[in-house]
């Protein structure tokens, strides 16, 4: 299903134009489709009927209230990694017992506020981070449920910043001293021990990393079953890639087939962290070209988005394709697609084969995961506003930022 489409000569969302959503709320702005988003929910589910599972959307990679809220309406639950985020998701009206807590530096405000909330699990990284938490439970009377986070040292054979299970990764507790954290864990008064968990990495195009996690992971199961230790779920967490340009990543049914064949048997309820692979294709960032800049090496197209608004590409220099609201035909020619700001990483994508005018839309795709919510304000540039389609209906979920707010929390010293 693709609910980005040319009609007519011109790219829609569902049922509306996106040059209609650019007149009426100016660019840079994301545009998602509920659409989108319902079906990739309900596709990553239909693999999974029938057994014990729970999907927590990974709510780092678009925390709008409206698609969490969206989200939870159709049942899921959510793994946050902040106390920004808690609050977030309570406030979308998610279900605190669908909660599972993942991140190394859990404050304790932070642990209070979770056990407050009354959530499912907190994710634990560290020896350290479980005395902290059993203290924090302790001094509120409360008894904390526990998953740890094991580090497996599978390569995810993805970009190095988004590779987060090998052994130089800052993430989890090492393999060889799981056996020993999880004795220390059962032992402590006001810790509750309920799971086990791994994240791996993100953009994840191939089965076989998730596999070998997961066979790791079922055998230190069966070693704490032996040691009296019972584990009630395994959070096998996210990390399902999406097509960005031509990658094949697994499909959710291929996914969830392996996995729940690897499960048989075994009495465990299966928890899943996904993100990127529910909202990445469900959005796009819809930008307007300034100017067309020749140059002696390229041609540059300087649209309004900039690597503010949307930092994959300078960061990881990540592959966005770049389309054209109502293309022409014609002769085209190769483009640097640069936003304004004022550094040579401001990029948003390389050599464009496309035919150029100043005044063009353009539409960033696969633009729905890490893309706003990885916004800054860098340049002093207000955030992009955040508009949902639905059918031929268009709700903004997000305002445009004003530029007085942006310094609104900031004084002189006289
Ligand atoms: N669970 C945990 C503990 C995670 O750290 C993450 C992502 C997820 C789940 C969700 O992973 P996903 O299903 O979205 O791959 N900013 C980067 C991605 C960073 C991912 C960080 N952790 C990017 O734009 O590619």
């Amino acid at each position: 299903m693709n609910v980005f489409e040319i009609k007519n000569g011109t790219l829609h969302a569902e049922n509306v134009a996106l040059t209609t959503i650019a007149s009426q709320f100016n660019t840079p702005c994301y545009v998602y489709s509920k659409l989108a988003l319902t079906q990739a929910f309900s596709d990553f589910k239909a693999g999974l009927i029938g057994s014990n599972h729970l999907v927590c959307f990974a709510v780092k990679a678009n925390p709008n209230i409206a698609i969490l809220n969206l989200f939870a309406k159709l049942g899921a639950g959510f793994d946050i990694v902040s106390g920004g985020e808690l609050a977030r998701v309570l406030a979308a009206d998610g279900d605190p017992q669908k909660i599972v807590f993942s991140g190394v530096g859990k404050t304790a405000d932070e642990m209070r506020a979770a056990l407050n909330a009354g959530i499912f699990c907190f994710n634990v990284e560290s020896a350290s981070e479980l005395k902290r938490l059993n203290d924090v439970a302790g001094s509120m009377g409360k008894i904390a449920p526990v998953s740890l986070r094991v580090n497996p040292n599978v390569d995810a054979k993805t970009h190095p910043y988004i590779s987060t299970g090998l052994k130089n990764n800052k993430f989890g507790v090492a393999f060889e001293d799981a056996l020993t954290v999880y004795e220390q864990a059962a032992a402590m008064p006001n810790i509750a021990v309920h799971g086990v968990d791994c994240h791996i990495g993100s953009q994840i195009t191939e089965l076989a990393p998730f596999i070998e996690a997961l066979d790791l992971i079922l055998g230190l199961v069966d070693a704490l079953e032996t040691k009296g230790i019972h584990i009630g779920h395994i959070d096998v967490g996210g990390g399902i890639g999406i097509t960005y340009a031509d990658e094949t990543p697994p499909e959710f049914a291929n996914y969830a087939k392996a996995i729940l064949a690897k499960l048989a048997n075994r009495n465990v309820k299966l928890l899943f962290e996904p993100g990127r692979a529910l909202v990445g294709n469900a959005g796009v960032l819809l930008t307007k070209v300034e100017y067309i800049k020749p140059a002696e090496a390229k041609n540059f197209a300087i649209v309004d988005a900039a690597m503010n608004d949307l930092m994959r590409p300078a960061l990881y220099d990540a592959y966005h394709n770049i389309a054209a609201v109502e293309p022409r035909t014609g002769t085209t020619t190769s483009y640097e697609i640069v936003g304004p700001v004022c550094e040579s990483g401001d990029f948003l994508g390389h050599d464009r084969n496309l035919n150029l005018q100043e005044g063009d839309l353009l539409a960033i795709m696969s633009a729905g995961a890490y893309g706003m919510s990885m916004a800054s304000n860098y340049n002093t540039r207000a955030r992009a506003a955040e508009v949902i389609v639905d059918g031929d209906k268009v709700f903004v979920v997000r305002q445009r930022e004003k530029i007085a707010d942006l310094f609104a929390l900031e004084n002189c010293l006289d």
